[in-house]
């Protein structure tokens, strides 16, 4: 049953790497080395007054920019997290050490009624402040406390929605832990009071099989060429995704059509078509042998990290024809990358009039693939008949040697 929560654990940790867009903040000590990490979202819901006995209510982020430089490990048994943003609010999380273990003490919340991008036609001005005491407790020393469950603070009638929240008071030998204390809303709900809720990602937490995490929609189809319409070279239409991996995290990332730019060029025994987009470039490097052509080199470059398969043989199909595949297609690139395409038609040589030539459609598009099954049942039928005879032959055989004696 540990082992289940551990691995669920450690499941919910790469889900909190993975998902966190909140703020992440690094305090240092006077050594300059890493003494607490904070890696939270914080939504606030604030009433205030806005006159004739009226209230209104404010909801809001922390922002990521929110600045963290009067966070502070004063000692080694206390230290804040201050997080100051807008027009003089601030949000700040104490954090003591009692033992082999942490906790924090109090969370304050100072918001500046003045403000009034936040508390339009509020009556009152200035910072009014609440405390509340969150249930971040018994937090091992040496741990992360993590939780990606909403957490519902009220202070006053002040709302904070903590979520996604991963946290490391007191680091000792300068960098983060990967060891995780969970809070309980986050375990395994089957398990019945949950008694030790702290483990150890220690068994070196390979990377989660490929989970695309929220699905994307279908890539749009982009229509890509080079040369003028009548004289063009190269055709290419296909909507496109990348899945890849970097470190723990697996992403997926579609190709945005419209806000992608095409060239290359073209030649007898290879052409080449590059796309530029906002998130990446893609190279498709395609050979000829005057008969058959095929991609042969796949070459991505996402945020500055390349991706790149020397050696295929995808899309096949002979010279003077376009190869088509209208159905989602997933080619393992390289361990790292996936490439999906959707609606393909390429023609990478021997273009006439700007348009593409008879198409080679792969096998799942075919009308021959509901011959698959069909072929199958008939094998079969077909092996059950010859045993049937064969079976029928031998006993005539057996029946006659019998009578004969
Ligand atoms: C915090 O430190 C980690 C590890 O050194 C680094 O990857 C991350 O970018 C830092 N974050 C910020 C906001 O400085
Ligand atoms: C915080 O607010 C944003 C935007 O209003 C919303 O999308 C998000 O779901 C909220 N998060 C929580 C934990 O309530
Ligand atoms: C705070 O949360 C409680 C419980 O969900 C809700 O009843 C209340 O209206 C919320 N207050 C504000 C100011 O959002
Ligand atoms: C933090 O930075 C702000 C400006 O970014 C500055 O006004 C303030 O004095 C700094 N505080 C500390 C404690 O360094
Ligand atoms: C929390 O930190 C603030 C300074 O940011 C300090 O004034 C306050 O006394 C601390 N509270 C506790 C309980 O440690
Ligand atoms: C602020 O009050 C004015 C008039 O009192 C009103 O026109 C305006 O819509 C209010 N603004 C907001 C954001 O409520
Ligand atoms: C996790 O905790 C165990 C025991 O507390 C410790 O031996 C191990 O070094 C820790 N692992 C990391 C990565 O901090
Ligand atoms: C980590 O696991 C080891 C062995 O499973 C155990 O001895 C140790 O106490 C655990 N550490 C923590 C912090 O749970
Ligand atoms: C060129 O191609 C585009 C898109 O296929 C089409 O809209 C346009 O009419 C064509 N122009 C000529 C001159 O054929
Ligand atoms: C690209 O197309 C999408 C929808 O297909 C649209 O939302 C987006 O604004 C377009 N971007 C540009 C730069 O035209
Ligand atoms: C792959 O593409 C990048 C540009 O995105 C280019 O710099 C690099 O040389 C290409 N690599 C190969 C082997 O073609
Ligand atoms: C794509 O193929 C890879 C490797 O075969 C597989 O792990 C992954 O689940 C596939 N993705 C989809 C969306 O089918």
């Amino acid at each position: 049953m540990s082992r289940h929560a551990a691995f669920v654990l450690l499941l919910s940790y790469g889900i909190v790497l993975q998902l966190s867009h909140g703020i992440e903040v690094n305090v240092t000590n006077k050594a300059d080395k890493l003494c607490l990490y904070a890696n939270l979202k914080v939504n606030f819901s604030v009433p205030y007054d806005v006159g004739q006995g009226k209230t209104k209510i404010a909801a809001f982020q922390l922002p990521e920019t929110a600045k963290s430089n009067e966070s502070t490990c004063a000692s080694n048994s206390s230290s804040t997290l201050k997080l100051d943003f807008g027009a003089g609010h601030s949000w700040t999380v104490n954090f003591t050490l009692l033992g082999k273990n942490y906790q924090a003490d109090t969370i304050t919340f100072g918001y500046n009624l003045s403000d009034t991008l936040l508390f339009p036609n509020a009556t009152g001005t200035g910072t009014k402040s609440v405390t509340a005491k969150p249930d971040i407790t018994d937090v091992g020393l040496n741990t992360c406390y993590s939780c990606k469950s909403k957490d519902l603070i009220q202070a006053d009638s002040v709302n904070m929605t903590l979520s996604d929240v991963l946290i490391q008071a007191f680091v000792t030998n300068g960098s983060r832990s990967e060891n995780i204390t969970s809070c309980r809303a986050d375990l395994p709900t089957t398990t019945a009071a949950p008694t030790t809720p702290v483990t150890n990602a220690t068994s070196a937490p390979t990377p989660p099989p490929t989970t695309p995490t929220p699905t994307l929609p279908t890539p749009s189809t982009g229509e890509y060429r080079l040369g003028a319409n009548s004289t063009a070279c190269l055709l290419a239409n296909f909507g496109l995704r990348i899945g890849y991996r970097q470190g723990q995290k697996y992403q997926e990332i579609n190709l945005e059509p419209n806000a992608t730019q095409a060239s290359g060029s073209c030649g007898t025994n290879s052409s080449e078509l590059v796309l530029v987009s906002n998130d990446m470039t893609v190279v498709f490097t395609f050979l000829s042998d005057t008969k058959k052509f095929s991609l042969h080199v796949f070459n991505v470059t996402i945020k500055g990290v390349q991706f790149i398969n020397t050696n295929l043989s995808l899309w096949q199909a002979a010279v003077g024809s376009s190869y088509m595949c209208n159905k989602e297609q997933n080619y393992t690139i390289t361990d790292e990358l996936n490439l999906y395409t959707f609606n393909l038609q390429v023609q990478p040589f021997n273009v006439q009039k700007g348009v593409f030539s008879t198409a080679e459609e792969c096998f799942l598009d075919s009308d021959l693939s509901f011959l698959v099954p069909i072929a199958v049942g008939v094998a079969l039928s077909f092996l059950i008949i010859l045993v049937l005879i064969s079976y029928l032959i031998g006993r005539r055989k057996s029946r006659t040697g019998y009578q004969s004696v």
